[in-house]
């Protein structure tokens, strides 16, 4: 059999594509890496606080994704609607870690002019895993 080049590329393409979906996660997965980064357990109480308050900006986390998260949300800004943040309510959040870690650090900075904290990040996500 004479060596056809192109399998190789295909190859690769078979071999590769696990690699593609790595960046998929749970809510529960995530904010075990979260609470590992922050060296401490994730306080549901805690997430619940500083979800719905202000940190020095005009926004909360609550203003964009409501004083709820169970319902779809509403941008303070654009009016455009936001899917519900809250697992329970919507089975593809934090499901996704690169898309995760995108919103956090856009809205993080939206709200409190820097990024969440991954203690922060922790607690967030363990008070949204309790509302059902
Ligand atoms: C100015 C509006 C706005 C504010 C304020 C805001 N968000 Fe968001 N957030 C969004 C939008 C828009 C999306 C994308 C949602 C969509 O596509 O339905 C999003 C998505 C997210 C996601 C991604 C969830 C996923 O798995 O898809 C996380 C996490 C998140 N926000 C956390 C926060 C936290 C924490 C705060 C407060 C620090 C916050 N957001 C404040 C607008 C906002």
């Amino acid at each position: 059999m004479t060596f056809k080049p192109f399998l190789l590329p295909m190859l690769i393409l078979v071999t590769q594509a696990p690699a593609a979906q790595a960046q998929a996660t749970t809510p529960a997965q995530l904010q075990k890496a979260y609470e590992a980064a922050a060296g401490s357990p994730a306080q549901v109480e805690r997430g619940r606080v500083f979800f719905t308050s202000r940190h020095g900006a005009e926004w909360s986390c609550a203003s964009c994704h409501g004083q709820l998260p169970t319902g779809v949300g509403k941008h303070a800004v654009t009016t455009k609607s936001i899917d519900p943040l809250a697992p329970a309510f919507n089975p593809k959040a934090f499901t996704d870690e690169r898309r995760v870690e995108k919103w956090f650090r856009r809205n993080c900075k939206d709200v409190a002019q820097r990024e969440c904290t991954p203690g922060e990040k922790a607690d967030v996500l363990a008070w949204l895993q309790t509302l059902r």
